[in-house]
């Protein structure tokens, strides 16, 4: 078995530059796969309540769910880092209860760090959770759970403020930084600043690693992409056709043959 993905071994490629890979997974099956093919990262992103539960953001997750999901994925992986991401409320509150709840994570789920939301507002978030030793990755740029103070789901631009971000995350103790809807050159110009990984999505080429939702990625769902999405695959199309025939053939009668069944 090849040895854990790490903090360290993270930081370690980006000196190296090796690029990270990492991908969200929700359940078992899925990180199995992701885990068995060389992923870097599993992300239990909160979009768990867009391409899973249906919802319309990633608002209503809560905490349970989210400890619930990681939990399943933490079990499939056994060199990917896991990641679980903090639900909107689980850590904008009071501090003890930020750090309360990002424990669970690794108490709780067997997850190896947590994503939260934000630049210099939850930098006092960020330094409590790393001395509580809980390693922690941030992610600023468009940030979902800000959807209605942000007018929706927009690329942000303000470049100075998205470097001081980026420099005020990795001062308070974050380990890596996702970089989300962020035109290119800005992103590029943030990961040769930082010493930490960033992570990539609707951000260019230049990150030191890429992230995508599976679900989009696996053409699981029917719903809209962004631009930034590359579709690997049609299981939405694949899984259709397999459940069609099924269908079909337990209505003429085809389905059990005799191969199916006992005598
Ligand atoms: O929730 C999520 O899946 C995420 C990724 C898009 C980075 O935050």
């Amino acid at each position: 078995m090849q040895s854990k993905v790490t903090t360290s071994s993270l930081i370690k490629m980006k000196q190296d530059k090796q690029k990270i890979t990492a991908l969200t997974a929700y359940d078992f099956p899925f990180a199995s796969m992701l885990d068995s093919q060389g992923i870097d990262m599993v992300l239990v992103g909160d979009s768990l309540g867009m391409v899973v539960q249906g919802k319309e953001n990633t608002l209503p997750v809560t905490m349970d769910e989210a400890v619930y999901h990681t939990s399943m994925v933490s079990r499939a992986c056994s060199r990917a880092m896991v990641v679980g991401d903090m639900p909107f409320m689980s850590y904008q509150g009071a501090l003890d209860r930020a750090v309360e709840n990002g424990g669970r994570f690794l108490k709780e789920a067997g997850a190896a760090a947590v994503k939260l939301e934000g630049g210099a507002d939850v930098c006092p978030v960020i330094e409590a959770l790393a001395k509580a030793g809980i390693p922690v990755q941030a992610h600023i740029g468009l940030t979902p759970q800000s959807v209605h103070q942000m007018g929706g789901f927009k690329v942000q631009r303000d470049e100075e403020r998205l470097l001081q971000d980026g420099k005020d995350v990795q001062n308070a103790g974050a380990f890596s930084v996702v970089l989300e809807g962020i035109p290119s050159p800005i992103a590029a110009k943030i990961t040769e600043e930082l010493v930490i990984p960033t992570i990539g999505i609707g951000a260019g080429p230049d990150c030191d690693g890429q992230i995508l939702v599976l679900h989009d990625m696996l053409g699981i769902n029917d719903r809209f992409l962004p631009k930034f999405v590359k579709k690997y695959a049609d299981l939405a199309a694949l899984a259709k056709q397999g459940v069609s025939e099924y269908v079909e053939e337990v209505r003429k009668g085809s389905f059990p043959s005799a191969d199916y069944e006992y005598k």
